[in-house]
């Protein structure tokens, strides 16, 4: 099953626009802006996106693979023609949005399940659900995963939240990557509360997730493979570069500003200093939510846990960054995975799903009887 010539992978993803890291970079380089740090090296080790996806073909060739890109643009031409002319054998899904559309990442999944392309990654239910995390969290909440107390509030009146305790976090309920989070989305008293939720509502015109905010280390949880999924070492953000006052949450600036004073302050520490009871905590209930969510091949799984060492799950990251270093990667790297190694153990769970050819009609068999016979394998599809 390993890399072999002749396996054919698109790796496909959707972009329009400009690189703002593309352009960031320019503007150091001409002197426009300064580092907040004053080092610039810093802005210049941020890859861009055209880097990271070139990156991922170069391993996938590396690892014996027929490998080429294709951003599909927004255009479903494009789309089909990357999955028909020539057909590949598997394809390395990165498109996480259509028309500008995150709620449409599970059709463009569909569609390969529609043509019988093996792809990377988690079905189209559980990319839909993950995408909503109050559907998500739901779920989790049926089979008693621990998830922090929630309610979605899509329009006025805002009701009296009974039952919930302030600290309270105010997301947008169908984002990504820290999208809509800002040190003001946690809120300690109804005032802040619902200015919160209508500057939900105005920016991403969506419904708020109104959540308890879990005080405490926050851990990421990477999970590879499917028979049976495994573990990798837990990743912790290290808060304690950020000033004493701010919030120990994932911002949208600390993330992806490199202008913000926030800016990778926190570190990752990987593996995670945790008690064995505490590790094997985490590890039941991340093995349990990604199976209960029908996860597939590699997921990421965010949790807290608080100052009585309870767990909670914040949420679930089907087919998360695979940027080299970072969160997923790093949690394998920790595990002695290499970059193109994890790459082509991934692309191998996807081709593992690859149907046999169908039996041939009768006539035609009696031409080839002394071929090896072709046993139909079933498809597992890890949906549960
Ligand atoms: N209930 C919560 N308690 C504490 N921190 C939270 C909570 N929800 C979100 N956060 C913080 O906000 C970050 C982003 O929220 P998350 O739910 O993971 O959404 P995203 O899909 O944007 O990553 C988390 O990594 C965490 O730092
Ligand atoms: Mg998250």
């Amino acid at each position: 099953m390993s890399g072999s010539k002749r396996t054919r992978v698109a790796v496909l993803y959707n972009f329009v626009g400009v690189d703002q890291y593309a352009v960031l970079r320019r503007r150091v380089r001409v002197g426009s802006v300064v580092s907040p740090t004053g080092r610039i090296e810093d802005l210049e080790k941020i890859a861009t996106l055209r880097e990271e996806i070139q990156a991922l073909v170069l391993a996938l060739q590396e690892e014996g693979f027929d490998c080429r890109a294709v951003n599909i643009r927004e255009d479903f031409n494009r789309l089909l023609e990357a999955l028909t002319s020539p057909r590949p054998d598997v394809v390395f899904n990165l498109v996480e949005f259509f028309n500008d559309n995150a709620l449409l990442e599970d059709r463009v999944a569909g569609l390969y399940d529609l043509l019988d392309i093996p792809y990377t990654g988690s079905p189209p239910l559980t990319l839909a659900l993950c995408q909503r995390k109050g559907l998500a969290k739901q779920i989790l909440k049926a089979h008693d995963i621990p998830t922090p107390r929630f309610k979605l509030v899509a329009a006025e009146p805002i009701p009296t939240l009974r039952g919930l305790r302030y600290p309270l976090i105010v997301k947008p309920v169908w984002e990504d990557a820290s999208a809509g989070v800002t040190e003001r989305s946690v809120v300690d008293e109804r005032a802040q509360l619902e200015e919160q939720v209508r500057h939900v509502w105005e920016k991403f015109q969506q419904p708020a997730l109104i959540e308890e905010y879990i005080e405490g280390r926050e851990l990421g949880v990477s999970i590879i493979g499917n028979k049976p999924p495994r573990m990798l070492p837990v990743e912790e953000m290290d808060f304690s570069d950020l000033p004493e006052e701010r919030r120990r949450i994932i911002s949208f600036e600390s993330k992806w500003d490199p202008l913000h004073e926030d800016f990778h302050k926190g570190t990752l520490v990987c593996p995670a200093k945790l008690s064995r009871a505490v590790l094997r905590r985490v590890k039941a209930l991340a093995l349990r939510t990604y199976q209960v969510l029908g996860c597939r091949d590699y997921s990421r799984i965010d949790m807290r846990l608080d100052r009585r060492n309870k767990l909670f799950v914040l949420e679930v990251n089907p087919n998360p960054d695979l940027t080299a270093g970072v969160a997923f990667m790093a949690s394998a790297a920790a595990d002695g995975m290499t970059f193109s190694g994890t790459l082509r153990f991934i692309v191998e769970q996807a081709l593992s799903r690859r149907k046999a050819p169908p039996a041939e009609p009768a006539e035609a068999k009696a031409e080839t009887k002394s071929e090896a016979k072709i046993e139909p394998k079933t498809e597992s599809g890890g949906e549960s």
